[in-house]
């Protein structure tokens, strides 16, 4: 594999160094930055790798919070990926409730994508069309190959000019908040952390077929991408290894 893939025994294994790879880059980011920006994703994988970070003692005040994708529920609902990282991270690390920008996904989904976009250039100062610059995007992989919240076919994976945007997606028949391919593609570090057999066959595409992200999402910034790191385990690396 051309690209930077690390393998491990299990879901934990991986989950724990992704961690750690996150930590070590936000304190080389704040080495000359006055603060450093991480946006994290939801599903179920990053449990482990948000209960790592919790127990870091690194000092957050200078770090800032955002989202991948958000589901169109309540910030109190099982399936918020913005709850799960309060429980798991937040929470526990006591990270300043000031540098988290949450996507408020029991809005209209519109609405929530306008003022998280609003929320994004804020915070990075950005003025006109200018696209942020994260520092660390963490983000998974479905076993479709979706990544973000960007399902294979969505026209939305061609929009490199907006931060984020409202996406219906009819799998699951949801609203949701994703941030968008130009922001993915601006990352300075991307961490893809993927565990389970069933990431087996949408990481050999990913990795090994012809670059086609309305097919593949997951090969948006990291098909040939630099400062891209795939985290994964044994199971999910079983045919590209
Ligand atoms: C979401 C995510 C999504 C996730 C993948 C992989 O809100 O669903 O942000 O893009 O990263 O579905 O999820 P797992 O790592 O749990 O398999």
């Amino acid at each position: 594999m051309s690209v930077n893939s690390l393998i491990f025994a299990d879901a934990r294994a991986a989950s724990s160094a992704c961690a750690a790879r996150i930590l070590e880059l936000l304190a080389g980011a704040l080495e000359s930055q006055p603060f450093a920006t991480l946006a994290v994703s939801g599903g179920t994988t990053p449990a482990l790798m948000f209960a790592d970070m919790a127990k870091a003692r690194f000092d957050w005040s200078r770090v800032h919070l955002f989202w991948v994708d958000e589901r169109g529920v309540p910030p109190t609902d099982s399936q918020s990926n913005y709850k799960l990282t309060k429980e798991k991270f937040i929470d526990p690390a006591g990270f300043p409730s000031a540098n988290v920008h949450r996507v408020q996904g029991e809005l209209a989904a519109e609405t929530a994508a306008k003022l998280y976009s609003d929320e994004i250039r804020k915070v990075f100062g950005l003025t006109g069309t200018a696209l942020p610059r994260f520092d660390i995007v963490h983000r998974g992989m479905g076993p479709d190959a979706h990544t973000a919240s960007l399902f294979p076919g969505e026209p939305l994976i061609e929009d490199r000019t907006h931060i984020a945007a409202a996406v219906y997606v009819e799998k699951f028949q949801q609203w949701r908040v994703t941030l968008l391919p130009g922001v993915l593609e601006g990352a300075r570090n991307t961490l893809m952390l993927a565990a389970g057999a069933d990431k087996a066959e949408p990481l050999r595409a990913v990795l090994r077929e012809p670059y086609d992200p309305l097919r593949y999402p997951s090969q948006l910034a990291t098909y040939n991408g630099s400062g891209v790191t795939w985290f994964l385990d044994k199971a999910a690396a079983r045919l590209v290894e």
